[in-house]
């Protein structure tokens, strides 16, 4: 199955689908290795797609092809063409049943797609081209049927489940039993699942606004089943949500959540019965992190809202994949923010763009929200899709206003139940709810790459009037060398010399979101009686980089005064940007490394002021990531980074580590666990503060760290005190926290992947060493994504000092790692590549290495169609 050089294909050669397939009955009868799938279809010619019978086409991969008959009489091989991917049927009725049976090996199935064994249980993972691993299918999200499904297993799985409701059940010959599900909404292939287990379940209930009753049932291992229950919660929270804020109502009577260990991803989204990755459903206060309660509540989100924006509604081909992930996204990140601490939630998510989105599209893998091209769909699950789809979804919002939205919202839905539409249909049904015209918006869909503003300003004395002036480009990305102007809502406000907001009409409306359509426009604020400060861009409006030549002291102003949360943490950043280009500038010309007083006092008053939430403060108090500075740096010189950001870590922990100490203390009280917003940023604040502390190493520090990592009744202290002990600490201190933390949670999955993790992570000089150790350790397993994702993906993502050491062993050790990868699960080798195919990016040593170990992948051999995409393209 692995071909040198996939092919590529294009948005501009979808055509509608010849055939299809109303309804879809499987048999499944579970072996570890053969596993028999029986299919029968319901099969017509479409009637949108032209005259005569042409020959019909299943995706297969995979597979042995068993037999194959229609309406009752099998086919002989003549009637029939093998191809690589799938089969080819001659047809000559337009309407038929087609009985298909097939073989597959679900143990050996290391890819984790189509139907795969996770620790003794049989689970599917359909999206986005996993069903035609399970059987010879049209295999296209634009193909919607009624699925029946039985499965028969022996009765050491007692557990059996798939899509919509249980229709009957009963014992078969042997020791096995079955049981028949029926999904009564039309859906593609993708959102089909299957779970087979010994499992245990939690349930509760939920009553719709219109009072039906739905059962909610999450199923996990018998070890796992005291750490459903946040999850649940999150889901009855999520379902009341979606019905006060869309007006959309779950259909079913029962709704399942099923852990699973192995998984490529993070949930999946199937009708009626999601499967979960389990370290994105599985919490308790002694296991989880506050970082890892509030992601599964948004993952429980985002798979139950997409019942409405996925699955009602489906997508017609996988470029529109930003319909769905996009929109979806844009839902559990509102419900996030009315969940939680509305404010923190935009800080991270624009934390998460700006560092990797902005890196996406500024590589090799560049493309726009809806792409016009590929060879594997299953590496376009990217940031751009995901979050600059949502961002493009907020910014309709922000531009229709929430009602007009809401409008749109619903007449998307009221258009299109039941149908698989594109990216254009939602644009649509928004512009026609609203009347507001989207046509240059539409840009977003289509142009890939950040665009950047740079905005001035005159202020003329003598009349009172400001003028803006914004000018607009986009930087060329692959295939698409010219931009043109994009439609951009920037929100704004101005400030006085006090700090007050300036009304910017004669309504005394203090924010406007101006809409920036051309690439130079100037903007006219009247009535002034001096020159203000603009607070731009605010609430990040705009997926774009915005330039205005602030000065420090004006960015401390901002940074103190500004009424825009996120403004104010904006200006934080923007402060430390500055000092830390400062310091890489002196770092490279081997000058003195020097920390402006104005940003220490800075963040001293921060720490001290008491108006201030903790939320807020530890979020101020937040030094850009190493890998957030490279990607603000035009040149990446990784030494240099390294270099300046330690600098103004340890000179901040220094200058203020009586402050520190103090806020510390202050927080570091005993009390019972709560996840409250309240309490999330204190423990947050708190552990800041702690990483201060123990950046100066001294042994005062470190004792605090010590006594935390010992005490702790909750995994978010104990973790954060055991990644400073990790980093910082003597290496005596350093093991012997290790060692016991492995002894007290190795039965723990989740755990164990944190603390694999924190080891990887860790910017100990020669850390490469450790995580040449950990792939040897029992806990490490290549076929297991989490680990994977804990150990290469944390040293290559998340360990920018060590990773990019000059000498080159960590891409080497990436290429490696990647190579043996690919033969076991393409996807995820995929995946973990991407550091060093944004080799361009950086200056001249590192970037030829880098380069070097790309070579080495690609020269190894056959690679899987998933990873000769990414290599290739970054390659060229
Ligand atoms: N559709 C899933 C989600 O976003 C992601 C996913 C894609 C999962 C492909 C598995 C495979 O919710
Ligand atoms: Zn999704």
């Amino acid at each position: 199955m692995r071909h040198a050089k996939p092919s590529t294909i294009y948005l501009k050669d979808y055509r509608a689908p010849d055939y299809l397939v109303d309804n879809t009955h499987l048999h499944f009868e579970l072996k570890p290795k053969a596993t028999l799938v029986k299919s029968r279809l319901k099969i017509r010619r479409n009637p949108a797609a032209g005259e005569g019978l042409p020959p019909l086409f299943l995706d297969g991969v995979d597979l042995i092809l068993l037999s194959i008959a229609i309406d009752g009489a099998l086919l002989s091989p003549e009637h029939y063409e093998k191809m690589p991917q799938g089969i080819l049927v001659s047809v000559d009725k337009p309407e038929f049943f087609l009985d298909i049976q097939t073989c597959i090996n679900p143990e050996d199935n290391t890819t984790l797609e189509g139907l795969y064994l996770s620790n003794g249980m049989y689970c599917t993972q359909c999206e986005a081209e996993g069903f035609r691993r399970i059987t010879f299918y049209p295999d296209r999200p634009d193909i919607m049927s009624k699925f029946t499904t039985t499965i028969v297993a022996p009765k050491e799985y007692p557990v059996l489940l798939s899509n919509g409701n249980e229709i009957s059940r009963g014992p078969c010959e042997g020791d096995h039993h079955y049981v028949t599900w029926e999904d009564p909404f039309s859906k593609p292939a993708y959102l089909f699942a299957l779970v087979a287990g010994n499992l245990q379940y939690l349930e509760d209930c939920f009553i719709t606004a219109s009072g039906r009753k739905v059962k909610l049932q999450l199923f996990t291992e018998e070890k796992n089943i005291n750490k459903g229950d946040h999850a649940l919660r999150s889901l009855k929270n999520a379902m009341r949500w979606d019905e006060a804020v869309y007006g959309r109502e779950y259909d079913l009577d029962i709704f399942m959540i099923v852990a699973v260990d192995h998984f490529n991803m993070g949930a999946m989204e199937n009708k009626g019965l999601n499967i979960f990755n389990s370290a994105c459903v599985l919490a308790s206060p002694e296991t989880a992190t506050d970082a890892t309660f509030q992601r599964i509540e948004s993952i429980v989100g985002h798979e139950y809202f997409h019942n409405w924006s996925g699955n009602r509604v489906t997508c017609r081909d996988w470029f529109q994949l930003s319909l769905k992930e996009g929109f979806t996204v844009f839902r559990d990140a509102e419900f996030s923010a009315d969940m939680n601490s509305r404010a923190v939630k935009r800080i991270e998510d624009v934390s998460l763009l700006r560092t990797n989105q902005f890196a996406e599209d500024a590589g090799p893998m560049a493309h726009p929200v809806r792409p016009d091209s590929y060879m594997e769909i299953s590496n376009f699950y990217t940031l751009t899709v995901y979050e600059k789809g949502a961002e493009v979804v907020r910014m309709i919002h922000t531009l229709l206003g929430p009602r007009g939205f809401r409008k749109g919202s619903d007449l998307y839905f009221e258009r299109h139940d039941g149908c698989a539409v594109t990216c254009e249909d939602f644009v649509r049904a928004m512009e026609d709810a609203s009347q507001i015209d989207l046509v240059q918006f539409r840009r977003w869909y289509s142009q890939a790459g950040t665009p950047q503003l740079t905005v001035t300003d005159y202020f003329d004395e003598t009349l009172g009037t400001y003028v803006l002036t914004v000018r607009q480009s986009c930087p060329p990305t692959p295939g698409q060398r010219e931009k043109r102007p994009f439609h951009i809502p920037l929100k704004l406000g101005l400030l006085d010399k006090n700090g007050n907001e300036l009304v910017l009409d004669g309504q005394g409306t203090t924010q406007c979101v101006l809409e920036i359509t051309e690439a130079e426009q100037s903007f006219e604020f009247t009535e002034l009686s001096e020159k203000p400060l603009p607070s731009l861009l605010r609430d990040f409006s705009a997926p774009v980089k915005i330039d205005y030549p602030y000065s420090i002291d004006q960015l401390l102003f901002l940074m103190s005064n500004d009424s825009d949360t996120f403004n104010r943490w904006d200006a934080s950043q923007r402060l430390a940007f500055l000092a830390l280009s400062d310091l890489q500038q002196a770092y490279r010309t081997g000058g003195v490394l020097q920390l402006q007083p104005e940003l220490i006092a800075a963040y001293r008053s921060v720490l001290l002021n008491r108006d201030l939430e903790p939320a807020l403060v530890a979020e101020l108090l937040q030094l850009p990531s190493e890998q957030s500075i490279a990607e603000a740096s035009v040149h990446i010189d990784a030494e240099a980074i390294v270099a300046a950001r330690e600098f103004a870590l340890q000179t901040l922990a220094e200058a203020l580590f009586g402050e520190f100490r103090a806020q510390y203390t202050a927080l570091n009280v005993r009390k019972s666990f709560s996840l409250s917003a309240k309490d999330i940023a204190e423990r947050k604040l708190k552990n800041t503060c702690l990483l201060y502390l123990c950046a100066t190493e001294t042994a005062d520090a470190l004792a605090l760290a010590q006594e935390q990592f010992d005490t702790a009744n909750n995994m978010t202290d104990k973790a954060a005190a055991l990644s400073v002990l990790i980093n910082h600490a003597g290496d005596k201190q350093a093991i012997a926290a290790i060692e016991q933390f492995y002894q007290c949670w190795k039965e723990d999955a989740q755990v164990v992947e944190l603390w694999l993790g924190q080891q990887s992570r860790s910017s100990r000089r020669g850390n490469l060493s450790a995580v040449e150790k950990l792939i040897q350790h029992p806990a490490f397993d290549l076929k297991n994504p989490n680990r994977v994702r804990a150990v290469i993906g944390g040293f290559a993502k998340g360990n920018f000092s060590q990773f990019h050491r000059s000498d080159g062993s960590g891409f080497e050790f990436l290429a490696d790692q990647v190579i043996t990868l690919d033969k076991l699960n393409p996807q995820i080798a995929a995946q973990q590549v991407i550091p060093i195919t944004r080799w361009k990016r950086y200056t001249g040593d590192l970037a030829r290495k880098m380069k070097i170990a790309l070579k080495k992948i690609m020269d190894s051999g056959d690679l899987s169609g998933d990873l000769y995409e990414v290599v290739s393209k970054s390659l060229n």
